[in-house]
């Protein structure tokens, strides 16, 4: 069993050439024609390759991040698949990467802390997380219905099926939505395909953090970007 290992970054981090991108990621880039989209995958890209030279040590010239036919992110290392697993997600000017050994099932999520209506709970939360979300404290209300939604979405990515199946049929319980700062556990179970996800989740200014495994294991470590990436002049510059 290993780690998981976390990286938040700012869309503001990321450099503004393609120097960082390799070969294949630039025809991916080439394709991407809306603005929006092209500035997320950056991000992600971005976020992708800093926690990954800070958790592996992996220079960003040899690493490739791609995504297969249904989306999914996967690391190549010189061309080859790499011994790593990884998780993206971008929301709000900030891309969240999880990462881990290849082999576990790994998918994590950013949510911003927003009000979600009665209609939203009802048509996309099972009747146990509607309850679960009405006994929170009114002040946290927002929180639970977007904790409970990303660590949904953090589940259907570490399945690699993303939005293929019902919502109702992936069902989180969490001890509470609310309390002290850092990681705290969540578990999440699926009925297509059946299967249990143990996972965490945290509170970053506005937005919300999930993160689940198929392994169970200690909370996410933070990732330190390694020297070279936190002391490149661009970065540097503009972080
Ligand atoms: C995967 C999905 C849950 C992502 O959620 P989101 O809130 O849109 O976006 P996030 O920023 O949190 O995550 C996006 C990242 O998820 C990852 N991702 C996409 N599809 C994935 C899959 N099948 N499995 C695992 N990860 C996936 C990618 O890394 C993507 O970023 P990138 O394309 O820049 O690399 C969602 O887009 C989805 O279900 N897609 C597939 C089904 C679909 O396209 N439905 C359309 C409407 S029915």
């Amino acid at each position: 069993m290993t780690r998981a290992g976390w990286l938040l970054l700012p869309d503001r981090a990321v450099p503004p050439d393609d120097a960082w991108l390799s070969e294949p990621e630039r025809q991916v880039q080439a394709d991407l024609r809306f603005e929006r989209r092209r500035r997320d995958w950056r991000l992600g890209r971005w976020a992708a390759k800093a926690a990954l030279g800070g958790y592996t040590g992996e220079s960003q010239k040899t690493l490739s991040v791609l995504a297969d036919p249904d989306g999914a992110p996967h690391v190549f290392l010189n061309g080859r698949p790499a011994p790593w697993a990884i998780s993206l997600s971008h929301r709000g000017g900030h891309a969240l990467c999880a990462v881990a050994a290849a082999g576990t099932q790994l998918g994590c999520d950013l949510e911003s802390i927003e009000p979600r209506s009665e209609a939203f709970l009802a048509d996309y939360l099972t009747p146990a997380e509607q309850r679960c979300v009405r006994a929170a404290p009114d002040d946290l209300r927002p929180q639970a219905a977007n904790l409970i939604w990303s660590a949904k979405e953090s589940a259907v990515k570490a399945l690699g099926v993303g939005w293929r199946v019902d919502t109702r049929s992936v069902e989180v319980t969490c001890e509470s939505a609310g309390g002290e700062a850092g990681w705290r556990p969540l578990r999440v179970l699926c009925s297509e395909p059946r299967s249990c996800f143990h996972g965490w989740w945290r509170r970053e200014g506005s937005q919300v953090l999930t993160l689940v495994t198929s392994t169970e294991g200690p909370a996410p470590a933070r990732i330190k970007p390694d020297r070279p990436w936190a002391a490149s002049p661009v970065a540097a510059h503009r972080a």
